[in-house]
């Protein structure tokens, strides 16, 4: 069985507010993708690398990752598309013909340790089609009404209307490195294709895809390592994990 890990590193961080597209600004020196890319490796169950680049940094990112001594597996950068989906579906068509397990990661989730890699590649090895990684969650979590023309003359801006209480119990707040059987992978990016274009309307991750299919997916506990970078807080707070060395 083979193993490709389709890293996205195409976006460009504007939450994040650096000068550089977020997957290159560097964590403790090392680049947030290079971190990714180091553990990906360090897993031993991925055996080749797609990473998807900011339009124009094909070249940038194949600089920084050729000369990573830590990752030894083949390395392919391809200019993502204007959205992750997009960014996915471009990842996917430059997949090998052995490839038969297909894991996406986020290099905005650069600390997601070895252990928790192995097992959602695992789990899909085992047998089960679609594995991706869940915490439970603290908050209660709210659903709102949606608000329709008649809601919106009543209430003010800011202000919404509570439609349901999901039980705690059955959430779970999911990460990457999400792992799929890759003609399945491959299944759902092409029904989904519609969606890619623009941020409304693509999948924020690539389980929803395979949902969408109505195809089964599958829950492993997820790691708090695996937490995402998104705004300059979330910056401060994995920089702290790296300084105690929690890998
Ligand atoms: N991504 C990608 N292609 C895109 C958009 C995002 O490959 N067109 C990648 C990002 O590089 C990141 C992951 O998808 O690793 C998750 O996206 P997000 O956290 O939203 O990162 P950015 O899009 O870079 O950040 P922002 O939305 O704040 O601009
Ligand atoms: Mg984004």
């Amino acid at each position: 069985m083979t193993t490709l890990a389709i890293l996205t590193a195409a976006g460009s961080g504007t939450r994040l507010g650096f000068d550089l597209p977020k997957a290159l600004v560097p964590l403790r020196g090392l680049p947030l993708v290079l971190h990714a890319a180091r553990r990906l490796t360090a897993s031993g169950v991925v055996d080749a690398l797609v990473v998807t680049a900011p339009n124009g940094l094909v070249s940038v990112m194949s600089d920084v990752l050729e000369h990573d001594p830590h990752v030894s597996v083949p390395v392919v950068v391809v200019a993502g598309g204007t959205t992750r989906q997009s960014s996915v579906a471009a990842g996917l068509t430059r997949a090998r013909a052995d490839i038969d397990t297909v894991v996406v990661h986020d290099a905005a989730r650069p600390l997601a340790p070895a252990a928790m890699i192995r097992r959602v590649v695992e789990t899909v090895k085992a047998g089960h089609q679609a594995v991706i990684p869940g915490l439970a969650v603290t908050d209660t979590v709210k659903i709102l009404a949606p608000r329709g023309p008649a809601e919106g003359s009543t209430l003010p801006a800011g202000v919404d209307r509570v439609a349901a209480t999901p039980a705690r119990t059955l959430l779970r707040a999911v990460q990457t490195p999400q792992a799929f059987d890759r003609a399945l992978l491959v299944r759902a990016h092409a029904a989904g294709a519609a969606r890619a274009r623009t941020e409304a309307t693509a999948a924020t991750d690539d389980a929803s895809l395979v949902e969408a299919l109505g195809e089964d997916v599958f829950v492993v506990e997820g790691d708090e390592l695996a937490m995402k970078v998104t705004t300059a807080r979330d910056f401060y707070y994995i920089e702290k994990l790296l300084t105690e060395d929690v890998r």
